[in-house]
């Protein structure tokens, strides 16, 4: 079982801590995604999990090997790219590449197959025979990403995989990333919402070296979610359907919308507001035109999270 188990992770940097009794579990196949601001504590816990940094305290068992009893097996199983991923410069791509693969003891029968599947997945096709020092940065990131899945490890830690690619290439990686899950256990770290959103499976939301929820994204916004809210949208005449709305039970808001008839209805969970407001349009025999659910979203989510607990330091 490919599984990653963390159990109570600590690690001090002198006397700060950057982390703090961090504590949770991927599944075999799952992709978890560490959500955080910048100084959270994403890189530390993955240079941990790599075994590039012992912790201070705790340990986690990855595919069964604990990291701190057996860090040689638990890097063999590991694909890792790190924030920078470190690049030989003088070396073209293919070698440099060639190069990891043989290092990864991927077996020279293997080896043209690996480079070709990468180069491809990678899209790494226009600098293949080109100098590392002269690729720009999103294809250094390519080729980092390149040497991380070359050996096909069952798990994968990809330390902001997206950051300094273009559009396209970003929309590009998150899919690659996407299809990798299920075959391999992947952790991902981002501060980019939608990112996280997109490509996880569960998500782990860290501050200050504390994990602060942990779920798929739509848990986690049922989790914190005080208010529901539909976007309605009816036949009758816009401040007579307005004023309906305002009367039903449990109605905290209703905010217009970009047209003058659709209207963002903000109201408690616990009333059934949505079957009243049928309800109200089969009385006046207006039609309904539109009865959407709004969910919050992970970055409301994110930030009432956050902000509550930086309230309470
Ligand atoms: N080698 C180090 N020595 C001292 N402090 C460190 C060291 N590495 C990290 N830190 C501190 O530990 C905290 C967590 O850092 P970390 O790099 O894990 O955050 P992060 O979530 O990856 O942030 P970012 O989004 O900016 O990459 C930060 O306050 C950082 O300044
Ligand atoms: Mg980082």
């Amino acid at each position: 079982m490919a599984g990653i188990q963390v159990k109570n992770l600590v690690k001090y940097y002198g006397k700060f801590k950057a982390l703090d009794n961090i504590s949770f579990e991927v599944e075999q196949g799952e992709i978890l995604g560490l959500l955080g601001p910048n100084g959270a504590g994403k890189t530390t816990t993955m240079r941990i999990l790599t075994t590039f940094l012992p912790p201070s305290d705790g340990t986690a068992i990855i595919d069964g090997f604990d990291i701190t009893e057996k860090p040689s097996q638990v890097r063999k199983i590991i694909g890792y790219m790190p924030e920078n991923p470190p690049l030989y410069n003088d070396m073209k791509v293919c070698k440099f590449l060639k190069f990891v693969a043989k290092l990864k003891n991927v077996s020279s029968k293997k080896i043209a197959e690996k480079l070709e599947y990468v180069e491809n997945v990678c899209k790494l096709e226009d600098v293949w025979n080109n100098y590392i020092m002269h690729i720009s940065k999103g294809y250094r990131q390519r080729v980092g990403f390149a040497s991380a899945i070359i050996a096909d490890p069952a798990v994968l830690i990809f330390d902001e995989p997206t950051i300094g690619l273009d559009p396209k290439q970003i929309k590009y990686t998150r899919e690659i990333i996407k299809n990798l899950g299920g075959d391999h256990t992947v952790i991902l770290s981002t501060h980019i919402l939608p990112e996280a959103e997109m490509t996880c499976d569960r998500v782990a939301i860290i501050n200050r070296g504390k994990i602060l929820a942990i779920g798929s994204p739509t848990e986690l916004a049922q989790k914190i979610r005080k208010v529901d809210a539909v976007r309605v949208e009816m036949t009758g005449p816009s401040n007579e359907v307005k004023n309906t709305l305002l009367e039903l039970d449990g109605v905290i808001h209703i905010i217009p919308q970009e047209r003058h008839s659709v209207f963002l209805v903000e109201f408690e969970p616990k009333w059934k507001t949505r079957e009243q407001i049928t309800k109200a349009a089969l009385e006046h025999n207006w039609s309904i035109l539109e009865l959407t659910p709004v969910e919050a979203s992970l970055e409301d989510v994110f930030l009432e999270i956050v902000s509550t607990q930086e309230k309470s330091l």
